[in-house]
């Protein structure tokens, strides 16, 4: 079997459209596994399945058997509008994305304000699936097809519209060969490697022997360039530390004891897929997420965490977010904005204002290179609303 390749696909859109139920069908996983999740039947973090595509002997493509075509990791993300931030660090970590429209209740605030958050992250392949097709009758399905297109014109004119039904498993090959004739980008193995963090875990069990104890995990992905185990690392921002009332970050350095992309055990990764990486730090350190956020490079290759950036920004010309049309505002002097730049998300205050171009005091450093792009978003009725993207100068 000769190495297929590997792409990231996020699946975004609108609270309960049925993200995660066709997840589950594309790889029989479902996704969701936190109680609070199970109970109140709504994705609260981000999940993730990986599956193969195969090409059977009749040319059709499945999950199963036949010639394998491509590796495909995907990040299952929420559709609250409370959630919007986790949505944006998904966003950081995928190639391309399945916007899930329910034909039922068509295009809804979070269809827009995710669409528009793929546009503000520069995710080129698009897939659309009009899902729920089981609810609706043919004028309603080709209105809702219609709404959909007008709301692609000028954003992603060529992406493909599927009529899908996510529970009775309809449609699905079609999804399967979509996600086949989207574009790989081009990836950079040669660069320093930029190891985006997305969680973070401590996968003991309690009870366990010290010697067989594992070091806290790394889950995100490789943007560009290569690791292999035994190589060196650190993490930057870093550990939150709490010192007589003052608090600062401090670069983690440690080794890859082991690496993974979906569960499969790697010597050494390049970019494309969802990765882990087994460190040979404490495995407390890794707890509840606390290293999300984080960028890992081999030592000496990041940036200074900084806590002031500039950055250069456009606004949307509504809320896209909010039912109903609400203009955007200029930014103003000290206004509060939060950014998603790579994983992380941070709080900053609006220090200096000139023309297109922004700076921010941020409440936690980022690790800033030029040229990053971000997602903004402004705080309305009390929630965060994507108004714009920009880009770190
Ligand atoms: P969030 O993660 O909370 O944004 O929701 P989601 O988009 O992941 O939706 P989820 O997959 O949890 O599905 C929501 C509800 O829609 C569930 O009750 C599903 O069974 C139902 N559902 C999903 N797909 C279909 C479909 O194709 N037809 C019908 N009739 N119901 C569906
Ligand atoms: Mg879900």
């Amino acid at each position: 079997m000769g190495k297929i390749e590997t792409i990231n696909i996020g699946i975004v859109g609108h609270i309960d459209h049925g993200k995660t139920t066709l997840l589950q069908k594309l790889s029989g996983k479902w996704a969701s596994l936190h109680s609070e999740e199970l109970k109140r039947g709504i994705t609260i973090k981000l999940g993730y399945a990986d599956i193969i595509i195969y090409k059977d002997k009749n040319g059709k493509y499945n999950t199963k058997e036949g010639e394998p075509i491509r590796h495909v990791s995907f990040v299952d993300a929420p559709g609250h509008e409370m959630l919007m931030a986790t949505m944006l660090s998904g966003a950081a970590l995928i190639d391309g994305a399945v916007l899930v429209v329910a034909a039922n209740e068509g295009i809804m605030p979070q269809t827009r304000e995710h669409l528009l958050a793929l546009q503000a992250k520069k995710i080129k392949g698009l897939i659309v699936v009009q899902n729920k097709i089981d609810l609706v009758d043919a004028e309603k399905a080709r209105k809702n097809y219609n709404d959909i297109k007008e709301l692609l014109k000028g954003r992603y004119d060529n992406a493909p519209i599927i009529p899908v039904s996510a529970q009775q498993g309809v449609n699905i090959e079609e999804i399967l060969k979509a996600i086949v004739e989207l574009p790989i980008p081009e990836r950079n193995e040669k660069g320093s490697p930029i190891f985006v963090i997305a969680r973070s875990f401590d996968i003991n069990r309690p009870g366990t022997s010290p010697v067989n104890l594992h070091g806290a995990i790394l889950g995100g992905t490789l943007k560009q360039g290569k690791l292999a185990v035994g190589d060196e690392i650190e993490i930057k921002p870093g550990r939150l530390i709490k010192e007589a009332n003052k608090y600062y970050y401090k670069t983690l350095k440690t080794r890859i004891i082991k690496l993974f992309i979906g569960s499969k055990e790697m010597q050494e990764i390049t970019p494309g897929g969802s990765m882990s990486i087994e460190t040979g730090l404490d495995m407390v350190l890794g707890k509840a997420d606390a290293l999300a956020g984080c960028i890992a490079s081999k030592p000496g290759i990041l940036p200074e965490p900084a806590s002031s950036i500039k950055i250069k920004y456009n606004l949307f010309p509504e809320v896209f977010g909010l039912a109903g049309h609400a203009k955007v505002e200029p930014i103003k002097l000290s206004e509060t904005l939060m950014l998603s730049i790579n994983t992380s998300v941070t709080v900053g205050i609006v220090k200096l204002i000139k023309k297109d171009e922004a700076e921010l005091f941020l409440r936690a450093p980022v690790v800033p290179s030029k040229g990053d792009n971000m997602g903004i978003a402004r705080n309305i009725g009390s929630h965060w609303r994507l108004i714009g993207y920009g880009e770190i100068i």
